[in-house]
């Protein structure tokens, strides 16, 4: 997800079992073939041995964009890079985006998302899967299925569909009944996306949408357990205890340590806020804190504040009375 999803929180939301796989923030393909320095801004897992997150969940890489032959350069690009799958974004909705012919545009044109899908399929010459993410359609439905099969006629192995058209924003309802149709069109595995922010939409949405998988946005940035949640009660039947503040402000405290190393302070607070904000639509508490915390722009003073009366905190006091044991943190 742009400007939310980076390697910070992917790291910290695959802390335990519950994805399967996680996506990058697009890269922006226009004309040109992008250097080296683009894709390892977006996915610095391709530093690594294996393009995975620090508990071993695979990173895949995110192109958006609309020319065929750059996107094909580029897909060989990470692929040289050592990306491990590619995966096309036509449900961006952003106007900028689809102004500049990108993202959800290219649903007004199955044969356009077609060509697109292929020229990426044929340049990466099955060294890794191609997969890409859709919407129902631009402003309605009527292509909804004649997009999807292209993606497949084309060599997408998989294929997620947010079930809302691009007009639809990310309104409620999600559409998950109009993904069954889909999949029952398609030989490729579906996904289904689109509001699943509890245990019972994603029951819900996997029963509507006849989808064993189901991908997570936003439901995992307002509640981080989401996917151990699901993983826990597919596994045993059981439930997990709803996410306590205190898991909530340890994950926000730990996800501002690891972004202060390079980013300047008030930016870390506006990330932070950004995850706040997105927390506070399920729980009572992140929204007092939310509503506490909006002016802060200092980040100290802005994580005493979500800190206050947890474990976290006793532990920093602590830690101030015996700096020793602060270095040792
Ligand atoms: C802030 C934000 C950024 C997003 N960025 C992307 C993106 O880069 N690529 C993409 O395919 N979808 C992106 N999406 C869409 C989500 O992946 C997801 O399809 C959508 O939010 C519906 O799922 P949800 O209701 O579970 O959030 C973004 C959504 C939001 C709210």
């Amino acid at each position: 997800m742009e400007g939310v999803i980076d390697v910070h929180t992917r790291a910290l939301l695959t802390e335990h079992p519950g994805f399967d796989w996680t996506v990058t923030e697009f890269v922006r393909v226009v004309d040109a073939r992008l250097p080296p320095r683009v894709f390892y801004k977006h996915c610095p897992e391709l530093a690594g041995d294996r393009v995975i997150t620090p508990h071993g969940i695979p990173v895949h890489l995110q192109l958006l964009g609309s020319d065929p032959a750059a996107l094909a350069a580029n897909a060989r690009q990470a692929v040289s890079l050592g990306a491990v799958s590619i995966d096309l974004n036509f449900g961006c909705p952003a106007k900028t985006v689809n102004r500049h012919d990108g993202g959800a545009s290219l649903l007004r044109d199955p044969h356009r998302l077609e060509r697109a899908v292929s020229a990426v399929h044929q340049a990466v010459d099955g060294a890794v899967p191609v997969t890409a993410k859709i919407r129902l359609g631009f402003s309605d439905r009527l292509k909804a299925l004649d997009c999807a099969l292209a993606a497949e006629r084309a060599g997408a192995t998989s294929l997620v569909v947010h079930a809302r058209t691009r007009d639809e924003g990310y309104r409620p309802p999600a559409h998950w009944e109009w993904i069954g149709r889909i999949r029952h069109a398609l030989r490729i595995p579906v996904i289904a996306n689109g509001d699943i922010w509890t245990l019972e939409d994603y029951w819900k949405a996997r029963t509507l949408s006849g989808c064993p998988d189901v991908m997570l946005g936003r439901g995992a940035l307002a509640d981080p357990y989401l996917a151990p949640r699901i993983r826990h009660w597919q596994a045993t039947n059981e439930r997990l205890p709803v996410t306590e503040w205190a898991a909530r402000a340890e994950i926000l405290c730990t996800y501002a340590a690891l972004q202060r190393s390079t980013l300047p302070e008030r930016v870390v607070v506006s990330l932070l806020k950004q995850w706040l904000n997105h927390m506070r639509s399920r729980d009572p508490e992140a929204a007092r804190r939310f509503q506490a915390l909006r002016r802060e722009t200092r980040l100290d003073p802005f994580l005493a504040g979500l800190a206050a009366g947890t474990p976290r905190e006793a532990s920093s006091l602590a830690s101030v009375r015996q700096p020793t044991a602060a270095l040792a943190t």
